[in-house]
């Protein structure tokens, strides 16, 4: 299948839909904006078949493939945003990062940092000559798009646990040893991927992203005491590199519902709520002063209708006030069915106005 030479045709000639854009301002609109986590991915049958052809590192290299890829489920689902196929350790490679995205795992680190001189070895990196086949992959989407392309990275913390981990991990008891035995060190380290990672984020708007996303999935597996010390400054110093971008600024991280005041103090607009929490009740506690994205638990589009019909209808109900997105609270799995995304879209939109 000639995959690739898809692409040229597809234009969608509709307006531009900015309902995410004033959902992540807290603006009132039509309808409650939605996109998932990891829309582009396995589940979809035209991805597993570009996979076949391309690994996925290939795909973020190649801006037509890649742009065909995060197309994808906007045309299938109807969605309000569009997430650029990418994957968080990419930018990780020209810093001097030696890695695979082995399947079924995630990433493999093959220099893991040990010694606290190791951290001596990672560079800062130059986006648009490191990386320019990302820019070019934004500006070809932004000119196809009639929704906002969302761009995004890995939080500090979370980069920092798979170079110190070597790979995915449970307790992440390598890294809060490295943390805990190496202060100066680990705080270098942060400081490196806070400023590589907020330059990437600004090279993304300057070529179109109209928001972004930085996700620190892991970072819910540190305590408060310890976020404050050894992950705040950095989201601080991060968050205030993009403030001037004048764009969404939306945060997130699995198991989080401690850290959420702290998280919106780093300077995000928008608050990512994992599934564990409640929508009301988080947001109060950050005093509806961002807005707030999620949190249906991904299991649930395994569960028949019905059921997850409640699920999306439980969420719905707790939002009385502009500055909601609809989103999972982590990403599409595998084993999800298309339909079903798109169902819960159409469910959603169709939810009365929150006006
Ligand atoms: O949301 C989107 O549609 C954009 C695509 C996207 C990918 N990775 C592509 C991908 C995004 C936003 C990411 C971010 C990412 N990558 C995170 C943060 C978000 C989260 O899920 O917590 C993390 C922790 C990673 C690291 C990573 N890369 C993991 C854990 C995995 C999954 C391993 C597996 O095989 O299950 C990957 C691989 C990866 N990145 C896939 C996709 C679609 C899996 C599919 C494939 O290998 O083709």
């Amino acid at each position: 299948m000639q995959i690739d030479l898809i692409l040229p045709t597809f234009k969608i000639m509709t307006q531009f839909n900015d309902t995410f854009l004033k959902a992540c301002r807290m603006e009132p609109a039509d309808h409650i904006p939605v996109w998932f986590m990891r829309q582009a991915g396995r589940y979809q049958p035209e991805y597993r078949e570009i996979r076949k052809k391309y690994s996925l590192l290939d795909i973020c290299h190649k801006p037509d493939v890649c742009t065909e890829v995060t197309l994808l489920p906007v045309q299938q689902l109807g969605v309000d945003a569009a997430i650029l196929f990418s994957d968080i350790m990419l930018p990780l490679g020209p810093m001097g990062v030696d890695f695979d995205i082995v399947e079924g795992v995630g990433p493999v680190i093959h220099n893991p940092v040990v010694h606290a001189s190791d951290v001596d070895k990672f560079t800062l990196f130059h986006p648009e000559q490191s990386l320019p086949y990302v820019g070019q992959t934004i500006k070809q989407l932004v000119n196809e798009l009639n929704v906002p392309l969302i761009g995004f990275t890995g939080a500090p913390f979370t980069l920092a646990s798979y170079m110190i981990e070597g790979g995915p991990s449970k307790n992440f008891f390598k890294t809060k040893s490295f943390m805990y035995h190496q202060p100066e060190a680990w705080h270098k380290l942060m400081a490196k991927l806070a400023r590589s990672m907020s330059e990437y984020l600004v090279y993304q708007v300057s070529c179109g992203a109209q928001a972004i996303q930085v996700f620190d999935s892991w970072v819910g597996n540190l305590g408060l005491e310890d976020y404050r010390e050894y992950v705040y400054p950095h989201m601080q110093t991060m968050f205030g590199a993009l403030k001037h971008l004048n764009v969404p600024l939306i945060h997130f991280g699995v198991v989080s519902g401690h850290l959420l005041e702290m998280m919106k103090d780093c300077g995000s607009t928008v608050v990512g709520l994992d599934w564990r929490v409640q929508v009301d009740e988080s947001w109060q506690k950050l005093k509806y002063e961002v807005a707030v994205q999620g949190n249906l638990d991904p299991a649930a589009i395994l569960a028949p209708w019905p059921v997850l019909e409640k699920k999306c209808t439980q969420i719905l109900e707790q939002v009385h006030r502009p500055g909601f997105i609809f989103n999972l609270g982590h990403g599409v799995m595998p084993q999800a069915d298309g339909s079903v995304l798109k169902r819960i879209t159409d469910f959603v939109h169709n939810w009365k106005s929150n006006k």
